[in-house]
């Protein structure tokens, strides 16, 4: 059927705030049905679906899309919930390393291998939220950049292996977004002073501004397109 078919689900992880949040209200507005997980379990606006879901636990990823799919056929995937912990790397502990790692990593190839069986036969697009930090070196970041540059490489791997099903797999990418996730951070002085000379549009961006290209994505279903990141980052991944 691929993607033209009828409507169906699209589930959003990590969507109880911040980037998620706005990437499920986005595809609410363009007329999407909409499945938000997270570990709370709480809907970030009315009309949108929620599930309680650990993206880490196994078992209740696999139950959880059952049962979304009980409800109706599913469309697509936003692998989104992600976490950030910085700690230098000559004292970065295996179990920090390896907590980055589940979420950020590992959870998201489980999302996709679970996903799969409702997509296969009908098409779909899976969106991975990577990120700028996935192809460039910071300090005190280890664990964080090494996990979203597993996730372009797992965006890769997917979109050669599933194209033949008619699934797509594409990695967006953001430079600093304000959420909850960095908001006292970006809030400092010299750090505002920083990005501003930085990021060569101006500053941080906004979670709507991801959601937009999300929605965009979902929408104007470009068949050839598929595998890439796409940078959302004001210019900043690649300014000298
Ligand atoms: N903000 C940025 O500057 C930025 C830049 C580049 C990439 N990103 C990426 O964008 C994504 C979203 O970031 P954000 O800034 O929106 O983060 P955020 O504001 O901290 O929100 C994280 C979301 O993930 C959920 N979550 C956390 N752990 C989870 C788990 N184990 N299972 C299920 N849900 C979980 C949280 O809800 P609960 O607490 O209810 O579970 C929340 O809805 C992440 O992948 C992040 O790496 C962010």
């Amino acid at each position: 059927m691929g993607e033209d078919a009828a409507r169906g689900q699209i589930i959003v992880t990590g969507a109880s705030r911040g980037i998620g949040a706005a990437i499920a209200a986005e595809l609410l507005r363009r007329g999407h049905p909409v499945a938000c997980l997270s570990r709370s379990g709480s809907a970030p606006a009315p009309g949108l679906t929620a599930h309680a879901c650990d993206m880490t636990d196994e078992a209740a990823v696999r139950d959880t899309f059952a049962r979304i799919a009980e409800a109706g056929p599913v469309a697509g995937l936003v692998n989104n919930a992600g976490q950030h912990a910085g700690s230098p790397s000559a004292s970065l502990s295996r179990e920090a390393f390896d907590r980055i790692m589940a979420l950020n990593a590992t959870a998201v190839m489980v999302a996709a291998r679970e996903i799969y069986p409702h997509l296969k036969g009908r098409g779909g697009l899976i969106v991975n939220i990577g990120s700028m930090f996935g192809r460039m070196g910071v300090p005190d970041s280890l664990a964080y950049c090494a996990s979203k540059a597993a996730v372009a490489a797992m965006t890769r791997c997917l979109a050669v292996e599933w194209a033949a099903d008619g699934i797509r797999v594409l990695d967006v990418a953001p430079g600093y977004i304000e959420t909850d996730l960095n908001r006292d951070w970006l809030a400092r002085d010299k750090v505002r002073a920083w990005l501003a000379r930085r990021i060569p549009t101006g500053g941080p961006g906004q979670p709507e501004e991801v959601a937009r290209l999300v929605g965009a994505l979902f929408d104007e279903r470009i068949g050839f397109l598929t595998g890439e990141t796409i940078y959302v980052d004001g210019g900043q991944g690649m300014n000298h």
